[in-house]
């Protein structure tokens, strides 16, 4: 059942390009400039009338919804909040009719996710739910559901659910532009032509994976990592950092880069590797400033750029160069080669990838 694969999710890793391509297929096409969503039932008249957007989720899913709010406040123009289904529920969010909340869930059945749901409902919000499961509470309950197409997910740490809810968040950023008029349809065919061109750079990504055993077989004794990115990448770093404490045991922490000075640059020394993403082309000079603070402290560190960008190399012990894309579109690339060191570093620990101790795969439990 795990197809020649040691663990689940070094088979889920792999399975990535495929879900990404089929969680598209059928919704976003090269040849169209529509989007076609068959769960989701809302018109522009729902849209005009909504002036606010929440997503909520825990964990992973809440990580992808960091992303949902970033593009769809750039495409569609509408404030966005997220936040922690545990958090929202008894924080008395202030939510009417003019307000859509999205739950994003891989399992659609997480407890305070659901109780978020139902939270909205009871307000009079709209309710769309992002899930993997069909039939699942969120989606019995929501009213327009988007579905990703990862096919199921095993193991405890979550992979492909991730890259495809990430997909979920750029389709829907793209519908409710359209939709509000706030994206114009050449930038729309900008984007969804690199999307469509996702899976084969992931691909690329998997197959480059010596890289991330070299490092692996360097640092697995590390009781201590940082991981520092700017915007996009600041996600994508909390999302790292997740993957190695779940299945590694060691402890990660993931920093906005220009927020280390205020505090966390204290603990950097020689003993705690720097896992630097600098994927935004906006902000790539800003976070080689940051990467020569932690270098002063003497941190080895291993970059994240895009192909082209050689100037990390000056600052970098090991640098691991992406496939390029536009900026809002990194996540999809980056996390990947962060899934695999966490994997192979686990693996040299000699832990339980798939199933880590103290985790559930689906906490029903508030
Ligand atoms: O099924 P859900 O997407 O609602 O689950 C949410 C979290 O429990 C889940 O993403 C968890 O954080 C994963 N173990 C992360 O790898």
């Amino acid at each position: 059942e795990k197809g020649g694969y040691e663990h689940f999710m070094i088979k889920e890793i792999h399975e990535q390009p495929k879900a990404i391509k089929d969680t598209m297929t059928s919704r976003i096409m090269s040849d169209s400039d529509e989007i076609v969503l068959d769960d989701i039932k809302l018109t522009k008249e729902d849209l005009d009338n909504i002036n606010k957007v929440f997503i909520v989720a825990c964990g992973t899913a809440y990580h992808a919804g960091m992303v949902g709010k970033y593009v769809i406040e750039k495409l569609a123009r509408i404030p966005v909040e997220v936040d922690i289904a545990s958090e929202f529920r008894y924080r008395n969010p202030i939510m009417d009719e003019k307000t859509l909340l999205i739950v994003v869930s891989q399992s659609g059945e997480t407890a305070d996710t659901l109780a978020a749901l139902r939270e909205a409902k009871k307000a009079g919000a709209r309710v769309m739910a992002v899930t993997n499961v069909v039939g699942s509470s969120v989606a019995r309950e929501a009213d327009d559901v988007f579905y990703t197409w990862a096919g199921p997910e095993i193991a405890v740490a979550s992979t492909k659910a991730y890259t495809t809810q990430l997909i979920a968040m750029y389709i829907l950023a793209l519908y409710l532009g359209r939709l509000n008029g706030k994206l114009s349809v050449e930038e729309f065919r900008t984007i969804r032509d690199e999307m469509l061109v996702l899976p084969e750079k992931v691909e690329k990504l998997i197959q480059n994976k010596e890289e991330l055993q070299k490092f692996a077989d360097k640092n697995h004794m590390h009781r201590d990592m940082f991981y520092i990115g700017r915007g996009l990448d600041g996600s994508v770093s909390l999302e790292g950092a997740l993957k190695l404490k779940e299945i590694s045991y060691i402890h990660a922490e993931a920093y906005p880069a220009g927020e280390l000075k205020h505090g966390p640059i204290a603990l950097i020394d020689q003993d705690i590797p720097v896992i630097a993403l600098a994927t935004q082309e906006e902000l790539f000079e800003k976070m080689v400033s940051n990467i020569k603070e932690v270098v002063t402290r003497g941190a080895k560190v291993i970059s994240f750029a895009l192909e082209g960008n050689t100037d990390i190399e000056q600052v970098s012990d090991q640098v691991v160069y992406m496939p390029r894309t536009i900026s809002i579109l990194t996540p999809i690339l980056s996390v990947i080669p962060l899934q695999l060191l966490s994997y192979y570093v686990a693996v040299i620990r000699g832990c339980d990838v798939d199933k880590p101790k103290n985790l559930a795969k689906s906490v029903t439990v508030e």
